[in-house]
């Protein structure tokens, strides 16, 4: 796929007028040093790029398209709200259905508040947990991305990782200084500074992603997950689940129901959008009573509850609870995962396969990948060879080896097994 002249000409004109060609960093490949996908359209488990070539999608819009692109009962759902007006800043009867939902599926939900994306769910629920225990400390951990707000980049993962300082420019370091980032999975540093005297006490929540996927996949172990559980409830610090990529996507209840951990507050994006603008914080109804108007816990948006997003949203969150629906998207999974695995071993290669359901990464440099610092020791250079040779067949992964893998309900098992052959081929030839 090197000849494509419209993606080159038109991203370089976006480089001229769009800081790195770009509206989000990743997407630009750099780190791949390949020039990026100019997406003219996508159906099913394929996009299709400016200059009419095909690939199989394993990004997925980043885990939101659990269905796949352009999913019919989706753009219908979509379209017939959107007939009737795009947006109007006024409540909507079709914001209550999805909150039902949602309050339906996932045990810990008692009420819920919908924004437009991932950051602001996390942003706002750290807001919310602040004012509603009157302490400042916010504790998170190494690898775990949150979205961008300033107080969550440090030692942040996804795109953040690629950053020298593994944080940012811009943040004062005032606005970082109630913020803790602790190791992933590390159960003795966890326990000792959440029954720390000098710290318990100033600690409003601890956030965390229970199955992180902007390391990588790399899941909390059950213990981490119960001690976090159990420490914040001792000390009356909130526990905040980050779901945004694992809400739905893992199972209908969430990481928190296949843990069996309930959370004070958790976050949602991605899926509940259907592919649109949508997000969501929500969780125990005295906590969520705290915000404005009922309380004095400000929050708010222009476009939160945006008709045309809760109707993709619904309409998402109703084709998952088909019978049967988490399963087969498992099993289309393992048709690349379980081989892949099985012949790293026998080659005895240093690289993994982390999965969790329909979420996977492909780990090349290690054995297998616990915290961010397994994460940063790993083989760049492999991987970038690595997706450019699947991006040369028509196979498009997420441009970074910190990142997740995704499958729809749209991948063809031709597909998957190609996706298969060409990932033995590759290793075959390491
Ligand atoms: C776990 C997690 N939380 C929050 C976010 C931020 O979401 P958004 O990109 O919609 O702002 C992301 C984005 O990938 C994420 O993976």
């Amino acid at each position: 796929m090197q000849n494509r002249p419209f993606s080159k000409k038109i991203y370089e004109e976006m480089q001229q007028i769009i800081p790195g060609g770009v509206n989000s960093p990743v997407r630009s490949c750099q780190a791949m040093s390949q020039l990026p996908i100019i997406v003219a359209s996508g159906s099913g488990d394929q996009v299709v790029d400016v200059d009419g070539h095909s690939y199989i999608d394993y990004c997925g819009s980043w885990g939101a398209l659990i269905h796949g692109h352009a999913h019919p009962q989706i753009v219908q759902a979509v379209q017939k709200q959107i007939a009737l007006g795009s947006s109007f800043g006024m409540s909507t009867a079709i914001e209550g259905e999805l909150a039902q939902q949602i309050v339906g599926l996932v045990s810990s939900i008692e009420k819920i508040r919908f924004v437009s994306s991932g950051t602001e769910a996390t942003m706002s629920a750290a807001r919310l947990a602040r004012g509603f225990t009157q302490r400042d400390l916010i504790i998170k951990f190494n690898g775990n991305y949150h979205g961008h707000a300033d107080f969550f980049l440090i030692q942040a993962g996804s795109g953040a990782l690629n950053l020298p300082s593994a944080s940012s420019a811009g943040i004062p370091s005032d606005f970082v200084k109630h913020t803790l980032s602790l190791p992933y999975n590390d159960v003795a540093v966890c326990r000792a500074v959440l029954s720390d005297p000098q710290l318990a006490p100033k600690i409003a929540a601890v956030i965390l992603e229970p199955i992180s996927g902007n390391m990588g996949v790399v899941p909390a172990t059950h213990e981490f997950l119960k001690t976090l559980r159990a420490e914040t409830q001792k000390i009356g610090a909130l526990l905040i689940l980050d779901e945004v990529i694992t809400g739905f996507r893992v199972g209908l209840g969430g990481a928190q129901a296949l843990y069996g951990i309930k959370p004070d507050l958790t976050c949602f994006g991605k899926i509940i959008g259907g592919g649109f603008p949508a997000a969501a914080f929500g969780g125990r109804k005295d906590v969520m009573d705290r915000l404005a108007p009922l309380g004095t816990v400000y929050q708010a948006g222009t476009l939160s509850g945006n008709p045309a997003a809760m109707a993709g949203g619904l309409q998402a969150l109703k084709l998952l609870q088909v019978p049967g629906f988490y399963e087969e998207l498992e099993r289309k999974a393992d048709v690349i995962t379980k081989p892949v695995a099985a012949a790293l071993k026998e080659k005895k290669i240093a690289a993994c396969v982390q999965q969790k359901g329909s979420m996977f990464t492909i780990f090349f440099g290690r054995h297998e990948v616990n915290n961010l610092v397994d994460a940063q020791n790993l083989d760049p250079e492999l991987f970038a060879r690595f997706f450019r040779f699947l991006f040369a067949q028509g196979i498009y992964i997420p441009p970074a080896q910190h990142e997740a893998w995704f499958i729809s309900s749209a991948h063809q098992r031709k597909n998957l097994e190609k996706t298969r052959d060409l990932i033995l081929k590759f290793v075959q030839e390491l």
